[in-house]
């Protein structure tokens, strides 16, 4: 019993060990659909010549290999997902273009130890490809008088819809792409590249241009806050500048890949896999163990009292028979009986 614990634990333990952040990378990711990826896996320096690998699948056993780090050949431009690896930073970064709502999941950058004993440094990321329309920032601030670009990207699948450019809350105020992406009006002008992102210039902020917009096309839209600072006020009150507005513009979510936190991603929760799972599944192996090697011994011990006590009642019956004196078959009993009684109470 003693010699397959041990063995258990050293295995659970070796895999475990495989969990202590020896590669480290970016959180969880979402991307248009259409648009590309990097991502960077920050490694030991011990494992500056070992072989690096990027695996799509839940389970990183089970993952299947995208990118490998010791494939033949330099990456062409039509690889989907190229793997590039710096020794020197401790870094490799994986690329991953043309991004499609199936390409949706988790991904793992990994180290390949090998060996029996040791499970890969591994370490997980869930990758969220969306369909609909993004800014890169969400809220811009320009001086009155002067112009002002607004980016709006968009997924792959709104490359041949009109866009739009409206007013929060008066919709009659939409301007809206022609056939060529572009329109314009006074103070306005909208232009689309058809690929992946429109820009809405105001050509000559006024003061009441602040307020709310949205980017727009076919069902989907994204919310942009304008606001128009007074061109004095900005030169004069410099201090007055470092208040919330100015922190806002360059807010780190004002960013083209969004970084969602984990718990907004659907069952991102249930696809993490905590610690006490492994303990569940060690516990469910020596209960497995435990039942291979009590049962054969349960069934024989069973087998054994039956026959024991068979005999016995033959013996029993035998000396129950009229040709035995009373006084004989009492003692005889008091004898037999002891070890069927011992074997209830087992
Ligand atoms: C939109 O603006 C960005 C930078 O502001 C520029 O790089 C890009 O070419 C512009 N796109 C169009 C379609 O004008
Ligand atoms: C987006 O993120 C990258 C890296 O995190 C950073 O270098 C870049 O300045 C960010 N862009 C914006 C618009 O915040």
């Amino acid at each position: 019993m003693m010699a397959p614990l041990l063995i258990l634990s050293l295995v659970l333990f070796t895999h475990l060990t495989g969990y202590l952040c020896k590669v480290t990378t970016v959180g969880d990711l979402a991307v248009l659909e259409g648009g590309s990826v990097e991502i960077p896996c920050h490694y030991e320096p011990q494992y500056a010549s070992y072989v690096k690998y990027w695996c799509q699948g839940r389970d990183r056993g089970l993952c299947t290999s995208l990118a490998r780090s010791d494939a033949p050949g330099r990456p062409t431009a039509e690889d989907k997902v190229v793997l590039f690896d710096d020794p020197v930073q401790q870094v490799f970064t994986v690329t991953m273009t043309n991004m499609q709502e199936a390409d949706s999941g988790w991904y793992w950058c990994g180290v390949e130890v090998g060996g029996f004993w040791s499970a890969d440094d591994a370490v997980s990321l869930y990758i969220n490809v969306l369909h609909g329309l993004s800014v890169v920032n969400r809220k811009v601030r320009g001086e009155e008088g002067t112009s002002l670009t607004v980016q709006c990207l968009y997924s792959q699948r709104l490359r041949q819809n009109e866009k739009k450019w409206c007013r929060s809350g008066d919709w009659s105020s939409c301007l809206v792409t022609n056939s060529d992406g572009l329109n314009e009006d006074q103070a306005l002008e909208i232009r689309d590249d058809h690929t992946k992102a429109f820009n809405v210039t105001f050509r000559r902020l006024v003061s009441t241009d602040t307020g709310w917009y949205w980017c727009a096309s076919g069902q989907q839209q994204v919310a942009v806050y304008i606001q128009v600072t007074q061109q004095v006020a900005v030169h004069i009150t410099l201090p007055a500048t470092t208040g919330p507005g100015v922190i806002v513009t360059s807010s780190p979510e004002d960013n083209q890949s969004v970084h969602l936190p984990p718990r907004q991603i659907a069952n991102g929760a249930e696809n993490q896999r905590p610690l006490w799972e492994y303990s569940l599944m060690a516990c469910g192996v020596l209960f497995i163990v435990q039942l291979l090697i009590l049962l054969p011994w349960k069934i024989m011990d069973r087998y054994m009292k039956l026959k024991k006590r068979r005999t016995e009642e033959e013996l029993e019956d035998r000396l129950s028979d009229p040709p035995f004196g009373d006084d004989w078959q009492n003692t005889s009993i008091i004898i037999l009986k002891d070890p069927s009684q011992k074997m209830l109470g087992f």
